[in-house]
């Protein structure tokens, strides 16, 4: 089955960048009230050691600032990426040859322009799927990018990368890189990686590839401002969670009552991201049928943000069969950027090799 047979009721198709857009939404908004996601925020809030699903950041207005943070001076990660990026995108996609290129997380595309770049300079045909939980920018970014390259062809999935990933159909051209950049990876635990990594391989067929981009280990000092700007954007963002929460299930979170608060913990490699509240209080979310309780100074994890050691990555990468191929880095060695190939052979013959 076509992929164009597969979305054709959510499609529209009105004018010649319309024709070259197909969105499909893995999940409506009503559903999203009933489904496991509402259930993931009663769990969070209610466990002795309160915290949320990230994916609740991005809300039109949380793509919006997370962009800004993109550009944020202290924010080095956008940065370092881009100009590996920049570096080594034809050397990409002279290995890879001519593929669809599917992006998890995928924003504004800015950065994935510069692999667009690099396929369309060798004269590849460019399909690209990004996905997001986000419509809102998922569709203002696909059209945008379809105005600037008049041969792309978008296939937009708005979900969860789980739901996104299951939902792939066989690409149409001879092979598939999946993308997940800006160290997202980074945002999930160690076990819900290991679940992340089997969908990835689940999701590839044997010669396919996986383009990681993963924030590496460094000094604090460089860490923390990271994700404590001096202009507030990430206290913004990070707040702007209980908004988009207020808003999705009738809630009455008042912002003004919690503040950011982030640091590096450095015996486990990672920024942790909290809310605090600055009173004792209870908010209600009337459409999940909950009431919380916060003691003054009590804390809601919004976000880790691992930072990676390479070998230990690259270890991992090659057990779960995705061997890497090539890794580009920094001078500084602050950021990484791993191409992986899908193996023939079982994920436990590779864990024996290492
Ligand atoms: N993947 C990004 C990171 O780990 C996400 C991120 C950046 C983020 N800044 C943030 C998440 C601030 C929450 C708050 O760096």
């Amino acid at each position: 089955m076509s992929i164009s047979k597969a979305v054709n009721r959510n499609v529209t198709s009105q004018n010649s960048v319309e024709k070259r857009l197909q969105i499909q939404h893995l999940i409506g908004a009503t559903q999203i009230v009933a489904s496991s996601i509402g259930s993931d925020v009663v769990k969070g809030l209610t466990q002795t050691s309160k915290s949320l699903p990230p994916c609740y950041f991005y809300d039109d207005r949380g793509s919006e600032l997370f962009e800004q943070i993109c550009d944020l001076p202290e924010y080095y990660l956008t940065r370092t990426e881009t100009t590996i990026l920049q570096q080594f995108a034809g050397e990409i996609a002279n290995i890879t040859g001519v593929c669809e290129l599917v992006e998890l997380g995928s924003g504004s595309s800015t950065k994935t322009r510069i692999l667009l770049d690099a396929y369309q300079q060798l004269g590849y045909p460019l399909h690209y799927l990004p996905i997001d939980v986000c419509a809102g920018i998922l569709e203002s970014s696909a059209k945008q990018l379809l105005r600037d390259y008049p041969l792309l062809q978008v296939y937009a999935l708005a979900g969860t990368y789980e739901l996104a990933l299951a939902k792939l159909l066989p690409t149409q051209l001879p092979s598939r890189m999946i993308g997940f950049i800006g160290s997202s990876l980074g945002n999930l635990t160690p076990r819900e990686c290991d679940v992340f990594f089997s969908q990835i391989t689940e999701a590839l067929q044997v010669g396919e590839y996986f383009l990681l981009g993963i924030d590496l280990r460094k000094p604090k000092q460089i860490l923390e401002p990271a994700y404590n700007d001096s202009q507030g954007v990430t206290a913004a963002f990070n707040l702007n969670m209980l908004e988009h929460l207020n808003q999705q299930f009738d809630g009455n979170f008042d912002t003004m009552q919690f503040e950011h608060w982030a640091f590096y913990n450095e015996s486990e490699h990672q920024i942790e991201m909290h809310l605090r509240s600055k009173r004792s209080q209870i908010v209600e979310l009337r459409a999940l049928n909950l009431k919380v309780n916060f003691a003054l100074g009590e804390t809601i994890l919004t976000e880790i943000s691992r930072k990676f050691d390479l070998d230990t990555i690259k270890q991992q990468l090659t057990a779960q069969g995705l061997l890497p191929l090539q890794v580009w880095t920094d001078p500084n060695q602050w950021f990484g950027l791993l191409l992986c190939q899908m193996q023939a052979s079982s994920k436990s013959e590779y864990a024996s090799y290492i």
